[in-house]
This record gives C-alpha cells, structure tokens and sequence, in this order.
C-alpha cells in the first residue's frame, strides 16, 4: 500500500487525522483541521544516530551551578525574567497585536547591543527600513543591533550560524515558515517546526533565543499552546489599549519565579519603566467616594497598590448583570453569595460592576475583603476611610482570614502616606510588630465589616467622630 502523502492536523490542539473530519475528535474544535503534506525522511535524523554511542549520564551536582545570564538593564524586564536572560535558551513572549511587543524587545536589544552582546533582530513582518525608523524614533538608531527581514527559517538559520550572536529575537514565530513542510506558514505544524528548529539552536549555541507571537482573541498563543511547553520561559505583554501602562507577566519559567511583573509606561519615544506602580495606578484616585476601596496586593516579590471601585444599582432590565473588569467573576458571584448569606444584604434585582482601576488585573484571593468592603461602600452609599488599604481573604463561612506578607502591604501602604490597613483579625507577636507599621482595624467576620460600614452610614452627616467610632482599631 502506497504511503499517503498528507495528513489532517487541528489548528486548535495539534491532533494529527488520517482523514478530514468537520470535527476534531480530540477537542471537538469545528473547522479546525488542515491538511498538510507528509514528509518521509521526517525521521530521518533518528537513523542517523550512530550504534554503540548511548545517552550520557550525569550527577544532579554536575549542573548545581548558576546559569550565566545577559543583564539587560531594564530592571522591569529582568526581574520578570528571574535576573536577566538565561544564554542557551528560548522565550517566548506573547502578546496581543499592537499592545508594544515589538517597541520592547528592539529596546532590549539595544540596551544589549550597547554592552557590547552580539544582537540580531529579524523581523518577518516589518522591512528593516520600518524597524530602522522606529529605531531612530526609539533614540537606538546608533546600537549595533544586526537587523533582518526574513521568513524562510533556512535562512535564518545559516545567516545566525554564520553570525553567532548572543541574543536573537524572532518577530514574530507565526511569520516563519521551513520548506520541510507543505502547510502554510502560520499553522500549527509550522509554528511547531520552527519554534523546535530555534529551540534547538538556543541549546546548541548558547545564545539566547526570543519569539515573539500574537496571542489570538481566546488568549492562546498562535492558535494552539504548541510552542509553549517547547520554550523556556513564556511572558505575556498585556495591557489595555486605552491606557499607557503595560504589563510583562512571566507565565511560566524554568529560571525563575512566575508571579513577577514589569511595569511599563508607552510613551511618544518608547516603553518607559514605572518603578512605583502603585503610584501610578493610585494618581487618577479622586476625593472620598462610596463605592472605591484601595487594595494593598502583591504581585511577585512587589507590593502593588490599587484602586477597587463597585458600583450596586438597581437593575434596569429583567436579568440583573455582573459585570467585572480586572478580576474574576466567580470569585465576585463568591463574595455577593458571602454577603447574601451571612450579612443578609440582596443583590436580587440588582447590577453590580466592579472595576479595578486604571486596567489593572487582579489575581490574588487576598482581594476578596477589599472587594466586599467597596461593594458595601455602595450598598450604604458612605465612603470607606480615605486613609486605609484593606486586604484579606473572604471563606465562605463569612470569616476573614489572614493573608501571607502582609507587612510587606503594610509598609508599602504607609511608604504612600496611608494612615491604616483594615484586615483579619491576627493573632500573637507578628500582629504586634505589624501594627507598629500603621493601626489596624481588625475584621475578624464579614458581618463585622458591614456593621462598621453601617454604623458610619447611619451617623448625622460626615461628622468625622462617627466615622471614627465605626472604624476604631
Ligand atoms: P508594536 O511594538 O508594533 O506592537 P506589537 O509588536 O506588539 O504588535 O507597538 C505598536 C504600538 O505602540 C503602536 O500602536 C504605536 C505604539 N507606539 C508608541 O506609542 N510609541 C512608540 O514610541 C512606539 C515605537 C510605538
Ligand atoms: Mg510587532
């Protein structure tokens, strides 16, 4: 039987079908599977390998030493890469289109160049003419940055073994296409192929190699995850388009912790590093109004400030909507649902939208208490104490428990000029030493916070003395 010469791959999860089905089987994806030429001589290399030469073995203490890293300068990038990138790996950073992935990482190169590391940067979307004028605009057009516009990964390939360079940036992965194949470049068999091919020379040379690729609407990487678990190191470029700031988040990492962020501003001449985010995501906080609670969070090793506005309104229409932006709206149908049952406020026939502030993102249960505290802020339409960060986490018995680091909140809220941090109840020497840091107000319930928001609600007017009777350490 003659061997058939294509196949049937899904563009969503990489199954691989003798024959076309409306459906993967696999992953139940519609319309998802393209054909593609089979390559015979695919296993080729595997023959070549040579008989009586196994594979090595090593002890655990023969790689005990630290990798060497290239330091780029931009302490918000290095700290998302664990110290700098790793010589002799893959990163892959990922990003929806025009969010700055390309602005970054010609930056990076530079400052790089600038050290004197071997820099190329080929692009397989933008001519070098294009990339050349961004430089100049970027103030890089003097960094000895090698450039290219190229897409066939052959070509790539001997241009950079004939180069050596230290670090590579591929702009992006899904422009590349081998020969090698017969599918079209930007599937998921050729993504796979050149990710691996690169990969491969990463390891091979010691440089340090970076794809860029465009993160499709559903937040996935080319389509499928297939380069992912290829790469060393995945960071996610995000941000909201209307606002300035973006976010490098480290997503996985085999060099480093995954929770850190970078923060970056983009500007008329490029990405500006934000060093106290907190600030920035704090400076467009108004006058005491109900409704906003400021969360003292952390991301990584940092602590971040930032502003947690909810609004409850009486439904317009049947159905009353749930809306929230920069956090998780299970964990907010979680907190209504606490509220509901343990602090008998309703939120039948009600809207409720929560925002976090400025289009930050949100992942720490550590939110829960500040998100309650906003929420009853509006339900009592009465401001929370313009002076405190509140953080806690919320179980579904109602009570509030403690949250791990919370001296670093403490001290970064009081490093802003706030005056108390609202929070679980502690117990022992380290509440002690935390409340040197600023007064605590101790929540120990969730129906303990709605009273005190009641009871500052239902004082005369402002009077400064009601409320600090409510909210009393
Ligand atoms: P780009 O890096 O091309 O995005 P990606 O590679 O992720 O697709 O960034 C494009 C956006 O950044 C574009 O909308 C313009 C904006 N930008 C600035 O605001 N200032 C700058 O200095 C540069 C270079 C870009
Ligand atoms: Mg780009």
């Amino acid at each position: 039987m003659p061997k058939p010469s294509s196949q049937f791959v899904c563009q969503s999860c990489g199954t691989v079908h003798g024959k076309w089905a409306g459906r993967c089987d696999a992953c139940g994806q519609w319309n998802a599977l393209v054909e593609e030429a089979i390559s015979h001589n695919a296993g080729s290399s595997n023959s070549r390998h040579k008989k009586g030469r196994g594979m090595e073995l090593v002890d655990l203490t023969a790689t005990s030493i630290d990798p060497p890293r290239m330091v780029s300068g931009v302490k918000e990038f290095d700290r998302v890469t664990g110290g700098g990138l790793v010589t002799g790996s893959a990163l892959l950073v990922g990003g929806d289109p025009g969010i700055g992935k390309s602005t970054l990482l010609l930056q990076i190169t530079g400052k790089l160049a600038e050290q004197g590391r071997k820099a190329v940067y080929i692009s397989g979307e933008e001519s070098t003419g294009q990339v050349q004028r961004r430089a100049r605009r970027l103030g890089l057009a003097d960094n000895p940055v090698a450039l290219a516009a190229e897409t066939s990964l052959g070509a790539v390939l001997d241009g950079l073994k004939a180069n050596k360079p230290d670090v590579v940036i591929i702009d992006s992965i899904q422009t590349l296409w081998t020969d090698q194949l017969g599918a079209a470049p930007g599937t998921v068999a050729q993504v796979r192929a050149c990710a691996q091919e690169l990969t491969r020379f990463a390891k091979r040379t010691g440089a340090c190699v970076i794809l860029v690729g465009h993160v499709t609407k559903d937040g996935q990487i080319a389509g499928p995850r297939v380069v992912e678990h290829m790469v060393d190191a995945v960071l996610y470029f995000e941000g909201e388009k209307s606002h300035q700031f973006r976010i490098l988040r480290a997503h996985k990492n085999r060099f480093g912790p995954t929770n850190e962020i970078g923060v970056f501003e983009m500007g008329e001449d490029g990405l500006a590093e934000v060093p106290n985010p907190s600030s920035l995501f704090l400076n467009e906080r108004g006058d005491a109004s109900s409704g906003s609670s400021v969360f003292a969070g952390l991301e990584g090793t940092r602590p971040v400030l930032t502003e947690i506005q909810a609004l409850v309104a009486p439904a317009a229409f049947g159905t009353p909507r749930r809306a929230v932006v920069g956090w998780d709206s299970g964990r907010l149908a979680m907190v209504l649902a606490v509220l509901e049952a343990r602090c008998g406020i309703s939120f039948a026939g009600k809207d409720v939208y929560l925002n976090v502030a400025g289009g930050f993102r949100i992942n720490e249960p550590a939110a829960d208490l500040a998100v309650a505290a906003a929420i009853a802020s509006s339900v009592f339409d009465i401001a929370l104490p313009h002076d405190a960060v509140v953080f806690g986490e919320i179980s579904l018995s109602g009570d509030v428990r403690p949250v791990t680091r919370s001296e670093e909140r403490m001290k970064e809220a009081r490093k802003l000029g706030f005056g108390r941090a609202i929070t679980a109840f502690l117990k022992g020497k380290n509440s002690q030493a935390l409340s040197q840091i600023l007064p605590i107000i101790r929540i120990k319930t969730l129906p303990d916070l709605i009273s005190r928001v009641e009871t500052s609600a239902n004082g005369s007017g402002a009077s400064d003395s009601h409320e600090e009777t409510a909210w009393a350490a």
